[in-house]
């Protein structure tokens, strides 16, 4: 497929998991993509190795989005990359969870940390993106199925609720430059973030009787959403959340 082709995206987090095949996908779409990572260099370079070896373009790109001061970096690594070239596409999608976040074990110093990845570094990366993005261009934000149901994590839930707003602001005053921003949420997928389900058959099956579609997502399940709403088919929808989940917790479980 080569829908994007000519374009160019930068999608946070990408050396693992949802990441990974969000940069996977836009790249086999056409896009030259920014490959962005943390700190796991080693997966980083192996997501745009892949990428390489399918055919397409990519480029990594380091920034610690716990730190607003990497910020700088992050953009300087993708001027190079981008060679002069626009940004049409932003997927943010980095994030950490944590588990310990709960009403009674939440610490103030693990709140901010936890925002700061979570929700100060999209408002801050689509503040400088928006210099490098013509008109016309897209950003999408990946939340989570935890801003409609509860989960004891609370402040994981609440940086993804605050994220949920930033989609909807944003879409409301991009939109006069033609700029579409929309949310895709994913429901409970397979990756570094969630290794009890590989670790666990038990709770796999958990959550495939929890799901319409009787298993829990893949990444990809994802990326093929967030492509849609990266193309041009996309060009019609903005501030919107998509639940990208099989059918989670659509009612009891059928016998
Ligand atoms: N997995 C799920 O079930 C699920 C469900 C709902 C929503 N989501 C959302 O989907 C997105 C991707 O999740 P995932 O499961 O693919 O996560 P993951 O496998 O844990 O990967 C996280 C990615 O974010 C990067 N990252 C983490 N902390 C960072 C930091 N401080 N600075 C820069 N980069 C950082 C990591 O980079 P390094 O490799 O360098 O560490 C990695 O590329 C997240 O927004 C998550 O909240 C996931």
């Amino acid at each position: 497929m080569t829908v994007l082709t000519g374009r160019t995206a930068l999608v946070t987090g990408a050396s693992r998991g949802i990441g990974r095949a969000i940069a996977e996908r836009l790249a086999a779409d056409g896009a030259l993509v920014a490959v962005h990572y943390g700190s796991n260099e080693t997966a980083a370079r192996a997501t745009v190795a892949a990428i390489e070896q399918a055919g397409g373009q990519a480029f990594a790109v380091r920034a610690d989005l716990a730190e607003t001061a990497e910020l700088a970096a992050l953009f300087a690594g993708l001027r190079d990359g981008l060679a002069g070239r626009p940004l049409d596409i932003l997927v943010n999608n980095a994030a950490v969870i944590d588990y310990t976040g709960t009403i009674e074990g939440a610490t103030p110093e693990a709140f901010d940390r936890l925002f700061a990845v979570n929700v100060r570094a999209p408002l801050f990366i689509v503040q400088r993106a928006l210099q490098l993005m013509p008109d016309g261009s897209r950003i999408v934000n990946v939340s989570s199925g935890v801003t409609w149901f509860a989960t004891p994590d609370v402040v994981y839930g609440m940086s993804k609720g605050a994220l949920n707003v930033l989609t909807r602001s944003l879409a409301h005053t991009q939109g006069k430059r033609g700029i579409t921003v929309n949310t895709v949420s994913p429901g409970i997928t397979e990756t570094d973030m969630n290794t009890w389900l590989a670790e666990s058959p038990e709770a796999a099956r958990g959550v495939a009787n929890m799901v319409a579609l009787g298993r829990h997502g893949q990444p990809a399940d994802i990326a093929d959403a967030v492509a849609f709403f990266a193309s041009d088919d996309g060009r019609w929808v903005t501030g919107q959340t998509l639940e990208v989940n099989g059918g989670l917790w659509l009612g009891p479980p059928t016998p």
